[in-house]
């Protein structure tokens, strides 16, 4: 018996990258503990990428791939577009009505993206924009999900979406929506290889679907500790990234591994060598699925297909309770 409902959802912005392994992973887990529906929300893509929509369609693509790299299994769990479940924009809309202004307006990330787009010379103060927290609460409460695994930036979105389910069913007299819970996990905080945060954008990211030899290009760029020029230099690992990387990834003789880079008796190349071949054991299994499904898009258009009708079944359910709480 499965516990209970997941919602859980990723902008289609481009490929992941080693950093969203474990919420992805995390994932996985819960497919066989909770009846999961995990959608590409393409609709909260467009709120920032209104005006530069050609991408939007590949980067679909390119995230299905990396979810079932990773091992999201579509005989588990519907995955599907959120725009492909219309029952999402019809929620968000009926919920809009009964969303206070003040409400949307005092959320953290609206004014913090407002500010640092607007500075990169970016207006994105639209309605759309503005309604992402409503669009969000509908993703998770057309499915009735209570439980919801995210990361930590996404709890005042979560705190909303209970205020706005709360008051749908004090104002229509019901108790259709559950209030839904955050699911933290454990995540590992890989730096970026420069050592800034791991993103895309700085191309300081190492990609989910990296070959062996991109994974050992930027394995290289890993900023070691920069007072050791040669390799008889004393090393201090705590300023290096790779040590970092291995510290994360639990190197089983880790203590050895600091003691002969303070001693100068392995180099950098070498350290950096051994990590590679870390990620690289992590990252085969992954690749190997993702290249099996990228060939074969007739089955990729499947999985949405299928997980779409699925959602549909549960989303319409919800859709007509709705409409008969509301009494329209
Ligand atoms: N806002 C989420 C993010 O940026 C993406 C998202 C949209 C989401 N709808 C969701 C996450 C519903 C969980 C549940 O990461």
């Amino acid at each position: 018996m499965k516990k209970g409902t997941i919602f859980s959802g990723m902008r289609p912005t481009g490929k992941l990258h080693i950093g969203h392994l474990s919420v992805l992973k995390n994932w996985v887990e819960l497919q066989d503990k909770y009846n999961c529906f995990f959608g590409i929300v393409d609709w909260h893509a467009l709120t920032t990428a209104f005006d530069n929509t050609e991408k939007i369609q590949e980067n679909k693509r390119l995230m299905l791939l990396d979810w079932l790299g990773a091992g999201l299994d579509p005989e588990k769990s519907p995955i599907f577009v959120q725009s492909s479940v219309k029952e999402h924009g019809e929620l968000h809309l009926l919920l809009s009505m009964i969303t206070p202004l003040s409400w949307v307006e005092r959320v953290p990330t609206y004014k913090d993206q407002i500010v640092q787009l607007g500075s990169q010379g970016k207006d994105i103060s639209t309605y759309g924009f503005l309604g992402y927290p409503v669009l969000m609460a509908a993703d998770i409460l057309v499915y009735r999900a209570d439980t919801v695994p995210v990361g930590e930036d996404q709890l005042p979105h979560l705190e909303f979406t209970r205020e706005l389910a709360r008051r749908f069913n004090h104002l229509y007299n019901c108790k259709l929506f559950p209030e839904p819970q955050a699911q933290l996990a454990k995540v590992a905080m890989l730096p970026g290889v420069d050592g800034r945060k791991m993103s895309k954008s700085y191309n300081n990211d190492i990609p989910l679907g990296a070959t062996t030899e991109e994974i050992w290009e930027k394995v290289q760029m890993m900023v070691t500790d920069p007072a050791r020029i040669k390799k008889s230099d004393p090393g201090h690992p705590e300023v290096c990234i790779v040590h970092t990387y291995h510290q994360l990834y639990h190197a089983l003789d880790l203590d050895e591994l600091s003691d002969d880079c303070r001693q100068g008796k392995i180099g950098c190349v070498q350290c950096k060598k051994r990590l590679a071949k870390v990620i690289d054991q992590q990252l085969t299994p992954i690749r190997e699925k993702r290249q099996y499904y990228e060939n074969k898009p007739k089955l990729l258009r499947e999985i949405l297909e299928t997980g779409a009708r699925d959602a549909k079944i549960k989303a319409t359910e919800t859709m007509t309770l709705v409409r008969s709480a509301m009494k329209i």
